[in-house]
């Protein structure tokens, strides 16, 4: 096991009714902006929820952040933020309003002239103003982490950024509203949730059991709510599981003392910046591909993957493998989500080219575990994709 460090600061209040909660966890006396995504709270009672538990406190509204939170609307935000003497952020939505509210958060105390420069540059964020959450999609685990990934639609450009000082001081998970959540973002939930475990674990074994088995742990249980959530999102405890699985498959802990590898997500995030194509729904494309293509690198993990996971016990190594690979992309097929990139784009000219010139671009040059993924490889991947 490699040596780590640990620490999460974010307070998560989990469960029902608890959305109530929230004048007990902003600070007093902020003032508080309140930053929401394109008015599904409105329909589905959280609006409501959150604006009667703000009853006493100082705050504004700032909605209309799009999914795949964009830059220009973040930028309205900001001002709102410095004109305001905002020193509180009210996050409620999902990983696009949340990740929204963390580049507010980084750029409201960030120094230089362009605040994109924060992503272009990669600059990490120590510290911004603090951040508080109402999550209403289970899926990215930015309810718990410091990440963050916003598009530039104006330059296609898709970048993350982050650090410690990102990490939201509280979250609220009421897993009741997983019930309004159309059948298109639950599978996009499970299957980002299923590959952000899978990015920190498909590498090779370094002898770290424990974070082994919470990664095996946290896709199993993905793979037995999975049908049942699809069926009824209103089943409370298939979405309590399937939220906190969401959590935890992203809140730094299964990372912890382990290789990682992440090439999946940095080429989906250049499919989504091209096609507009669902963040979940770039990663259902790539994974088998890449998985087949790194397939020496990471046969060990994938066999252990295919019999724990997935109960496989016949086979070679290499044979197993294979067969958690396509256990895999049926998983995905199981939630309704194609995994072809020809099942989203008739465009296929020169794509693969195009993704591995612009992560190299961005000096992106190795890629996963080991710096496995050279340009060359992401072309190939992207290629077989198809
Ligand atoms: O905008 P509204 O009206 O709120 O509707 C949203 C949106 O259309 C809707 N929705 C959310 N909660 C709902 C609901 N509809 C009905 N009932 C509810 N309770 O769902 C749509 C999608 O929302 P979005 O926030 O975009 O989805 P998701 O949570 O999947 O977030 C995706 C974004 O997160 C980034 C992705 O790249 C993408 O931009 N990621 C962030 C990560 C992080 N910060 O750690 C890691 C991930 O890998 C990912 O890259
Ligand atoms: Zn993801």
């Amino acid at each position: 096991m490699k040596n780590f460090q640990f620490k999460n600061p974010t307070k998560i209040i989990f469960g029902k009714d608890q959305i109530s909660k929230l004048a007990d966890e902003v600070p007093e006396n902020a003032k508080v902006l309140m930053l929401y995504g394109g008015g599904s709270i409105k329909k589905n009672g959280i609006y409501d929820q959150v604006v009667a538990a703000l009853d006493g406190i100082d705050y504004e509204e700032f909605g209309g952040i799009t999914a795949n939170p964009e830059y220009e609307t973040l930028l309205e935000a900001l001002a709102i933020v410095k004109a305001k003497n905002i020193d509180f952020l009210l996050a409620v939505g999902g990983g696009s309003v949340i990740d929204g509210a963390k580049f507010i958060s980084s750029a409201a105390l960030y120094e230089g002239d362009e605040p994109w420069d924060i992503l272009s540059k990669r600059i990490r964020t120590s510290k911004g103003i603090p951040l508080g959450t109402v999550l209403t999609l289970p899926a990215t685990g930015t309810e718990m982490n410091s990440g963050a990934v916003i598009t530039r639609a104006e330059t296609q450009e898709k970048l993350s950024m982050g650090g410690e000082g990102l990490f939201p001081v509280f979250s609220i998970l009421d897993p009741s509203v997983v019930a309004s959540v159309p059948q298109r973002q639950i599978a996009n939930g499970l299957a980002d949730a299923f590959t952000h475990v899978l990015e920190q674990y498909m590498t090779y074994p370094v002898g770290a059991l424990l974070q082994d088995r919470f990664s095996e742990s946290i896709l199993q249980t993905l793979i037995e709510v999975a049908p049942v959530i699809l069926d009824n999102p209103a089943d409370y405890e298939a979405a309590a599981s399937f939220m906190w699985s969401c959590t935890m498959a992203l809140n730094g802990l299964i990372q912890k003392g382990v290789p990682t590898d992440w090439a999946i997500h940095m080429m989906g995030h250049e499919l989504t910046a091209l096609y507009g194509i669902d963040h979940a729904r770039t990663l259902a494309i790539l994974t088998a591909s890449h998985y087949t293509h790194n397939l020496e690198a990471k046969k060990e993990k994938l066999a252990q993957y295919a019999t724990r996971v997935w109960g496989i016990t016949e086979g070679t190594t290499e044979e197993k493998a294979k067969a958690g690979i396509e256990k895999t992309t049926e998983f995905f097929q199981s939630l309704g989500i194609k995994t072809k990139l020809s099942d989203y784009t008739s465009e296929s000219e020169g794509t693969a080219a195009k993704v591995a010139d612009r992560l190299a671009a961005r000096g992106m040059t190795k890629l996963g575990e080991k710096g496995i993924v050279s340009p060359a490889d992401v072309e190939q991947i992207v290629e077989m994709s198809y």
